[in-house]
């Protein structure tokens, strides 16, 4: 009977929710009321759930070879990137904001890749770069070479059989268009894996190649490959930054920067002029107004470069001189729209990495809105019936969407939950990186209280002090729309994304192809006429 009593009272307590296991308090969530009232009807999901049935039901996936591929890579972009973006989204619009959707969000197909590198359990931007470009996984650092070489191995990198091709290599071979959009410098590492084929992702101009102590001749750094070699220099449109990696070193930009070259050469005067040489129309752009005045008069090639270094976070950009990432992408797809081969492009939205590198998750997070705002002016232009469209990130952070907070609390600011000594946390901190306090008194201090608390250039606390926030060795998210979508679902290695492309768009080094399963249709439509054929005479 006396044993029973405790139990007793735990049911009791339970019964009325007053308390909670110990790994889930009763937060101050549990005691905050219900922000949207119409959730509190049972009818309210399933209607939600219903509609969705209705909708995948509705939904035809085409069959159809894809025509256009464009491939939208989110750089650094986490699956807790992604839930804290739409948060952000919808808390922007004035709703609660969990419940949002980005655009791609709503795409039909969703998978998971494996972002590892041959050499790395947590990847860099360049060997992954080479995994969703060139279809195979490499070094941590190396581009547009496979694992044979190692990171800085210039001699490795000149061997053909170490090399391989990019998707956009494929395509052009296939008599379609390409191009590059980022908002790096166009040299960079996720942007190079459309064109290079470099031991070292920072040989981005000649300097540190010779500083490597390599003849950068034999191993010509990027941004001489981009402009002189193939498939650089058959891109129809390269929208970027990075000026800075094309121009010599006593040159001065648009903008009054230098050059950083060391071989006086003036890569972006070598474009104009082989575009001359070629008898074909080019066009150099540097500002926002002159991009949209390509966007009339439609060159058969054009360059923009924006900034010396990289483009400016959106937030931090001059609306009137720099351009979008939607403006620079919708620019792309018309230039690229005129092959009736259709194309392959290549859009980065770069900077979700920096800002979250350097602890800076309201920019991480409008980068990712804005690489969303690309993507949906990319489905509007493009139909879903013969164009795919794939989007992903290359490999994570260590970004944490944490603690026990109530349905619409600010995304941005502290948890409603508190720590053991009753000090605020954030809802969105780094497990390492820029933005460690010590403790005082042995406790975290209230970083709540600091002066610049929530300002855009505000730290959010970490536990592991380092210069940089590193990246994350957990899967990133796949979305896709368009021809064989279905195909990117499940959970694979980050190397097929090429390969799944190519084969919806039917080029491409592989033997499966769409291509040869249509024959195969025609073959047994063939057979079948035959037969009907051989019918006739047998009647006959
Ligand atoms: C580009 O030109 C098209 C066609 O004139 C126009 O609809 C579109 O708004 C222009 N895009 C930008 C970014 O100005
Ligand atoms: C933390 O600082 C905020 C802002 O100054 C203050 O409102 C709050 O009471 C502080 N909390 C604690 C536990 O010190
Ligand atoms: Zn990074």
């Amino acid at each position: 009977m006396k044993s029973l009593l405790p139990l007793f009272a735990s049911l009791l307590l339970g019964a009325g929710c007053a308390r909670a296991d110990h790994y889930h308090p009763a937060s101050p969530a549990g005691r905050a009321a219900v922000v949207n009232r119409a959730e509190t009807d049972s009818a309210f999901w399933v209607k939600e759930a219903q509609d969705a049935i209705t909708k995948r039901l509705k939904s035809v996936e085409s069959v159809k070879k894809a025509k256009n591929v464009v491939m939208f890579l989110g750089d650094g972009m986490s699956v807790p990137t992604l839930a804290a973006a739409r948060t952000l989204l919808g808390q922007r619009r004035g709703v609660t904001g969990e419940e949002a959707r980005m655009h791609f969000e709503t795409f039909p197909t969703v998978g998971m890749v494996k972002t590892y590198c041959a050499n790395a359990q947590i990847a860099d931007s360049a060997c992954t770069a080479t995994a969703y470009l060139c279809g195979v996984k490499a070094t941590y650092g190396a581009i547009g070479v496979n694992a044979g070489v190692k990171r800085s191995d210039c001699e490795a990198s000149r061997d053909g059989a170490r090399q391989v091709q990019s998707i956009a290599e494929w395509a052009l071979a296939d008599g379609r268009d390409a191009g590059i959009v980022t908002t790096t410098r166009i040299t960079h590492a996720s942007p190079a894996g459309v064109y290079a084929k470099v031991a070292d992702r920072d040989w981005e101009y000649d300097a540190p190649v010779r500083d490597a102590g390599f003849d950068a001749e034999r191993c010509p750094d990027i941004a001489l490959q981009l402009i002189t070699a193939h498939p650089g220099n058959k891109l129809k449109v390269i929208l970027g930054g990075g000026r800075r990696n094309l121009l010599p070193n006593d040159v001065l930009d648009e903008e009054q920067m230098y050059g950083y070259r060391t071989d006086n050469r003036n890569l972006i005067n070598e474009w104009k002029q082989d575009k001359v040489a070629r008898g074909v129309t080019g066009e150099y752009v540097w500002n926002r107004e002159q991009l949209l005045r390509a966007n009339n008069t439609l060159p058969e090639y054009l360059l923009g470069l924006f900034e010396n270094n990289h483009l400016q976070y959106n937030m931090q950009r001059n609306k009137e001189t720099e351009p979008t990432l939607a403006e620079l992408t919708e620019v792309a797809i018309r230039s690229l729209s005129r092959n009736e081969k259709g194309f392959f492009l290549f859009v980065e939205g770069g900077r979700i990495d920096h800002a979250h590198h350097d602890n800076l998750v309201e920019l991480a997070l409008d980068e990712t809105l804005e690489m969303d705002a690309a993507v949906a002016r990319a489905t509007e232009m493009l139909s879903e019936d013969d164009s795919l469209i794939v989007v992903t990130a290359d490999h994570s952070h260590v970004l944490a969407f944490n603690g026990y907070s109530q349905r619409g609390n600010d995304i941005l600011g502290p948890s409603t939950d508190v720590d053991e000594d009753g000090k605020p946390y954030m809802t969105l901190s780094y497990t390492n990186g820029p933005g460690f306090r010590p403790h005082v008194n042995g406790m975290r201090p209230n970083v709540t209280a600091e002066n610049n608390f929530l300002e855009l250039d505000w730290l959010s606390h970490v536990d592991v002090p380092l210069e940089w926030e590193t990246h994350g060795g957990d899967d990133v998210a796949v979305f896709a729309r368009g021809p064989h979508h279905s195909l990117f679902t499940g959970l694979y290695e980050q190397s097929q994304l090429p390969h799944l492309m190519a084969y919806a768009a039917c080029f491409g080094p592989g033997q499966h192809s769409c291509c040869s399963g249509a024959s195969a249709v025609s073959a047994s439509v063939g057979l079948f006429s035959i037969f009907i054929l051989l019918s006739f005479i047998f009647i006959q």
